[in-house]
């Protein structure tokens, strides 16, 4: 079993600068994304109800990501920065949920998965550059924590499809979701937020 997921690009300069410049929009952003993460796995138990191998873990990921909201929104409410009204859409995750869709109930369980999988290792590359290059102490140490948390992330969606799925299928429909990962991320405009 690998780790994690190897991504097959990494962010580049240009986007953590643009984050390092309007912290405020990305901590906003971020606590948008972790709120969506937690329904994201719950969407899951909802969607699935019949694959209860994986529901223990699903919730346990639900409550962890809604912890990462809490403590996003904490820190916002420390430096006086509000909940956005209203969000930008997430052109990353249409775009890839977009790939998830067509095919077979199977297929499209399987793909959300290791969807799933490649979010939250972005997550987890991104919230590492951005801990290793903050200045501020107290956020580095923050997204120190939450970058080793989304790698445990990054497997668990994995690991969940290997219940399922034979792991040659797993493995070589990951692969082509990574590729098709690197070509969205590379392509996305510059945005002081996660995606
Ligand atoms: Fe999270
Ligand atoms: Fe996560």
């Amino acid at each position: 079993m690998k780790y994690s997921v190897e991504l097959a690009c990494d962010s580049s300069k240009a986007w953590l600068d643009t984050v390092m410049d309007d912290f405020g929009s990305f901590l906003q952003d971020h606590a948008d994304c972790e709120r969506k993460a937690s329904a994201m796995a719950m969407s899951f138990v909802a969607k699935y109800p019949n694959r209860k191998e994986i529901i223990p873990e699903l919730i346990e990921t639900a409550i962890e990501e809604l912890e990462h909201f809490q403590q996003v929104y904490n820190l916002m409410e420390r430096k006086g920065i509000a909940l956005p009204s209203e969000m930008q859409k997430d052109v990353y995750m249409q775009q890839l949920m977009a790939l998830t869709h067509g095919g077979t109930p199977d297929t499209r369980f399987r793909d959300r998965l290791l969807m799933a999988s490649i979010v939250e290792c972005r997550g987890c590359e991104r919230f590492k550059l951005v801990s290793e290059h903050i200045e501020d102490e107290e956020l580095s140490r923050f997204y120190k924590v939450l970058w080793a948390s989304e790698a445990k992330h990054g497997n668990i969606f994995v690991k969940m499809a290997l219940k399922y799925f034979e792991n040659k299928e797993v493995y070589d429909r990951l692969d082509e979701l990574i590729q098709k990962e690197a070509e969205i991320v590379s392509a996305l405009p510059l945005r002081p937020a996660l995606h």
